[in-house]
C-alpha cells in the first residue's frame, strides 16, 4: 500500500468546481471520518519537529480544521490568517491569485513577534498563491517561516516550487 493510501482514498475529485476545468480535490469527505481525520492530524505532526516552530498560522477556511488539531495536539498558538473583513484589530493584508480565482488574506499585526518560527498550515497547495501570500504577510511582520504544511499538495501546479524557490520547504501527505 502507497503511503496514506488509506487516507488518499478519502479524498473525492469533483470535476469542473468551482469552473470549468478544474479538478476540485475535496477533503470534506476525508474530515467525515473521524479515525481518519484523526490519523491525518498525527501524520501531519509526525512530519515536523515540534522543536522547531513556536506558532501555527492557519489559512482561513479549510486550512483552520488542520491547523487548528495541530495547535491544541502541540499546544502551539495559532495565528489566524483570514479572509477580508473579519479581524478587530489593526491588521494587514495582501491580494493574491489562486488556482479558481483571487482573494485577500489578513492578519492582526500583533499576532507574531519579531524573530517567532511560524509552521504554516493549510489543507491543500495548488499553485502555491495563498500560501505564498501567508509566508509573505508573515515574514512583513518580521515572522521566520521556513516550513509549509498540507493534507494534499498538486505538484502539477508548481505550488510546491514556489514555496521551495522562496525558502519555505513544503510538506504534504499526499500528491
Ligand atoms: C483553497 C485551499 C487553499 C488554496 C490553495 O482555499 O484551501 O487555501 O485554495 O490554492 P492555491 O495554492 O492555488 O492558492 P480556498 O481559497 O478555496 O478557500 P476555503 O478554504 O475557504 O475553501
Ligand atoms: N484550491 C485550489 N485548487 C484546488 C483544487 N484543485 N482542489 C481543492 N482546493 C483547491
Amino acid at each position: 500500500m502507497t503511503d496514506n493510501q488509506d487516507l488518499i482514498d478519502l479524498v473525492r475529485t469533483i470535476p469542473d468546481y468551482p469552473k470549468p476545468g478544474i479538478q476540485f480535490r475535496d477533503v470534506s469527505t476525508l474530515l467525515l471520518d473521524g479515525p481518519a481525520f484523526r490519523r491525518t492530524i498525527d501524520r501531519m505532526i509526525a512530519l515536523v519537529d515540534p522543536d522547531s516552530f513556536d506558532v501555527i498560522a492557519g489559512i482561513e477556511a479549510r486550512g483552520f480544521i488542520v491547523s487548528a488539531a495541530m495547535s491544541y495536539a502541540l499546544e502551539k498558538g495559532k495565528v489566524m490568517l483570514r479572509k477580508p473583513g473579519k479581524l478587530p484589530g489593526k491588521a494587514v493584508s495582501i491580494d493574491y491569485a489562486l488556482e479558481y480565482g483571487s482573494d485577500r488574506i489578513e492578519m492582526h499585526v500583533d499576532a507574531i513577534q519579531p524573530g517567532q518560527r511560524v509552521l504554516l498550515v493549510d489543507d491543500l497547495l495548488a499553485t502555491g498563491g495563498t500560501a505564498m501570500a501567508g509566508v509573505e504577510l508573515l515574514r512583513g511582520q518580521g515572522a521566520i517561516v521556513s516550513q509549509a504544511l498540507f493534507i494534499v499538495d498538486l505538484p502539477d501546479l508548481g505550488g510546491a516550487q514556489k514555496l521551495s524557490a522562496a525558502g519555505v520547504k513544503p510538506l504534504a501527505l499526499m500528491a
